[in-house]
């Protein structure tokens, strides 16, 4: 491999720009898009423009048959992330698949099995973890600043255009996993980092506000409860709901010592104590990145390429929030709590 690692990019819609941004700003020293592929044509081309001049497929086959592509990023919808992946692996190539990993579990075992043949390094791409803030909690947290976690509080609220995709494929579940693993695995996967892995799930949802959709979703509002093997109880809520103003995004833990959270305007502030006085502190995580972790995470990923060192958030580490994404769905679907991990001979499914 050359000094740099050649990049391929699949998917050239919304995501790409910020990712396109993230590489040539972030890792031109050690990165370089050698190529882009769409389906569109004129998505493509502006995403090879944007790249400085990369060469468009519309063929991803295409892509994946150049010599000089090390790493392959994969940035369409959720559905096609197995298929992208599995084709990637058998090429040769280092893959980083954006979240969701996948819509169904067996997809996200059949990429873990083809990168492990195939010999690559298979990355996830969950930019969240880059995000200072979360890595601000994850760090007070991990040093035990409060003590053992034991509550954890995430929401995302969506605004309801963001789920309007070129293809439309928000609106169908076996693309998309709803709301629940198209977007809230941003948020289970910060709890699986944060409180480790889930024994259960019990959730409730239903639909709101895609009713004049031709398919309603039937998660466009959802509350889920988590319980954590080390005893800790996970909250999360998330909607296409969102009111212009209203807050979207929150992170709240607390421990047996103290608690920290994320401030409006990403300020994190810590307590040590569960007393009624005493005092705070206020964090200013690292200087805020326009490509909501984008950029640094990819700067890390190609860096484990160059250094031949094993992915900081792997393919297992995506399939995980996908798993807690489903245990959600099975519950909302069964109206019972759902045992955490899932028998592969009993996967759920959509029907
Ligand atoms: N914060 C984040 O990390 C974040 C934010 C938004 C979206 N995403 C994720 O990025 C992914 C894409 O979302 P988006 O909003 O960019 O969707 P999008 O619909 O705008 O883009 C998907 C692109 O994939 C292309 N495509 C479809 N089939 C293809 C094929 N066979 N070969 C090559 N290209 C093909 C489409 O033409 C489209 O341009 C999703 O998994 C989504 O969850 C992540």
């Amino acid at each position: 491999m050359g000094e740099k690692v050649g990049v391929g990019i699949i998917g050239t819609g919304g995501i790409s720009g910020v990712h396109i941004r993230g590489l040539t700003t972030q890792c031109s020293d050690i990165a370089r898009i050698v190529a882009v592929a769409d389906i569109s044509e004129e998505r493509g081309r502006r995403a090879a423009q944007q790249a400085g001049g990369a060469d468009y497929y519309q063929d991803y086959h295409d892509l994946l048959a150049r010599d000089d592509i090390q790493f392959v990023e994969i940035l369409t919808q959720p559905a096609l992330h197995r298929e992208i992946a599995v084709a990637a692996a058998q090429a040769g190539k280092h893959i980083c698949i954006i979240k969701p990993f996948t819509v169904m579990l067996r997809d996200a075992d059949e990429i873990i099995q083809a990168a492990r043949q195939a010999g690559v390094k298979l990355f996830a791409g969950q930019p969240t973890r880059y995000d200072p803030a979360s890595r601000t909690i994850h760090e007070v947290v991990r040093r035990g600043d409060i003590g053992e976690p034991t509550r954890m509080y995430t929401r995302s609220f969506l605004y309801l255009g963001w789920l309007e995709k070129p293809q439309g494929w928000y609106y169908d579940l076996r693309q998309s996993g709803g709301v629940t693993v198209e977007t809230l695995v941003h948020h289970m996967d910060l709890m699986h980092w944060i409180l480790g892995p889930a024994s259960r799930a019990y959730a409730e949802a239903g639909s709101f506000y895609t009713q004049d959709k031709p398919t309603p979703l039937p998660d466009d509002q959802i509350a889920v409860l988590y319980r954590f093997q080390s005893g800790a109880i996970g909250v999360l809520e998330g909607a296409g709901s969102r009111a212009l103003g209203a807050p979207s995004w929150a992170t709240e833990v607390t421990g047996t010592e103290g608690a920290v959270w994320l401030e409006e305007g990403g300020r994190v502030t810590v307590s040590r104590t569960r007393l009624s006085s005493g005092s705070l502190e206020t964090i200013i995580p690292g200087e805020s990145d326009t490509t909501g972790g984008a950029g640094p995470m990819l700067r890390d990923y190609l860096q484990c390429v160059l250094e031949d060192r094993e992915p900081p958030v792997t393919g297992e580490d995506g399939r995980y929030a996908v798993e807690m994404a489903w245990g959600a769905i099975a519950s909302y679907r069964s109206g019972q709590p759902v045992s955490l991990p899932f028998d592969p001979a009993h996967y759920p499914d959509f029907d």
